[in-house]
C-alpha cells in the first residue's frame, strides 16, 4: 500500500483560483506532498494583483517547485491562456483543481440582468468547460490523470435567496463532471468533484452577514462552519490514483452534516 498521497509526489498539479481560500489551501497541501503546482489567481483579486505569486514563492521557499499564472476567468480566452502558461511551466499536467468563481453578487430575479448572467455562467461554467478543453492534450499526454471540480452545496439546495444563477451553474458543473467522466474514462482521465458547503472564506465576507453565518453554523450538526483546510483532503483524495483509482464521476460533500441524502 502506498504511503497516504505519496503518489502524488512530482506530480504537474494546476489549481485555479488558488490566490486565497479553498485553493490556496489545496495548492499548499499538494507543494508540501512535493506535487509540482501552478497556483492561479484572477490578477484583479482581494488578496492584491500578485497574491497567487506571492504563495507560490513562499511555497517555493520550501524546496517545492510552484509557479504563478494569472487570468481574469470571465474571459475564456484568459482561461486557455492560465492553462497553457500552467502546462509550459509544468512541462506537462496530470492533474487540473477548477477552482475559480465566485457567485458575483446576490442578485435577485427581477434585478438579473443580461450582463450580470453572462458573468456569472462566464465565470463558474464556461470557464470549468474551457480549462478541461484546454488541459486535455497535456492529460492525454500524461497517459492519465484526474480533474477535480469544485462545485457547491447550492446546486443541489439551490442556494440562498439572491444565488440562483450561481446555484444553477454550479448544478451544470455536478453533471458536466459525471458525462466528462464517463466519456474520458477510456483515457484513463478520472473526473471528479468536490461540494464545499458553508466554508469560511472571503466568499462569504462578501456574500453574507454575521449573522447569516451564525444561524447556518448552528444549524450544522458538526456545529460549526467549515474551513478551506476542512475541504483538502477530498481534492488529495479526488487526485490520487493510488487512493481513489477506482472513483469516477462522483461528487463528494464536504459539509458538516448540513446536508446529508
Ligand atoms: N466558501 C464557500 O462557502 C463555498 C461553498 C461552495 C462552493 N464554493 C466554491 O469554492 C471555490 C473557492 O471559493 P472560496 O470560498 O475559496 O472563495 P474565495 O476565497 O473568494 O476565492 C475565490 C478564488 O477564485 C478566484 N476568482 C474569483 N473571481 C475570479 C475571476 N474573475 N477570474 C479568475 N479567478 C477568479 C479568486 O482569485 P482572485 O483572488 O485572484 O480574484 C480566488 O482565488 C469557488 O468556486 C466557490 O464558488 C465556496
Amino acid at each position: 500500500m502506498t504511503l497516504l498521497g505519496e503518489d502524488l509526489r512530482g506530480k504537474r498539479v494546476l489549481v485555479t483560483g488558488s490566490s486565497r481560500g479553498i485553493g490556496a489551501a489545496v495548492g499548499t497541501a499538494f507543494a508540501s506532498l512535493g506535487a509540482r503546482v501552478a497556483l492561479h489567481g484572477s490578477g484583479n483579486g482581494a488578496g492584491g494583483n500578485d497574491a497567487a505569486a506571492k504563495l507560490a514563492l513562499a511555497l517555493s521557499a520550501g524546496g517545492t517547485e510552484v509557479y504563478a499564472v494569472r487570468g481574469d476567468f470571465r474571459d475564456p480566452r484568459a482561461v486557455e491562456s492560465a492553462v497553457d502558461a500552467a502546462v509550459q511551466a509544468l512541462g506537462g499536467l496530470d492533474i487540473l483543481v477548477n477552482n475559480a468563481g465566485t457567485m458575483v453578487g446576490r442578485v435577485s430575479l427581477d434585478r438579473i440582468g443580461d450582463d450580470f448572467l453572462d458573468e456569472v455562467i462566464d465565470l463558474n461554467l464556461r470557464s470549468v468547460v474551457v480549462a478541461c478543453r484546454r488541459a486535455l492534450p497535456a492529460l492525454r499526454a500524461s497517459g492519465g490523470g484526474a480533474i477535480v471540480n469544485t462545485v457547491s452545496i447550492s446546486a443541489r439546495t439551490g442556494g440562498s435567496p439572491g444565488s440562483s444563477i450561481y446555484s444553477a451553474s454550479k448544478a451544470f458543473v455536478s453533471t458536466f463532471t459525471r458525462s466528462l467522466a464517463a466519456e474520458l474514462a477510456p483515457d484513463r482521465i478520472r473526473v471528479n468533484a468536490v461540494s464545499p458547503g458553508t466554508i469560511d472564506t472571503d466568499f462569504h465576507q462578501r456574500y453574507s452577514s454575521p449573522e447569516k453565518l451564525a444561524a447556518t453554523a448552528a444549524r450544522i450538526p458538526l456545529g460549526r462552519l467549515g474551513t478551506a483546510e476542512d475541504c483538502v483532503g477530498a481534492y488529495l483524495f479526488l487526485s490520487s490514483e493510488a487512493l481513489s483509482g477506482y472513483i469516477t464521476g462522483q461528487v463528494i460533500e464536504v459539509n458538516g452534516g448540513q446536508l446529508m441524502a
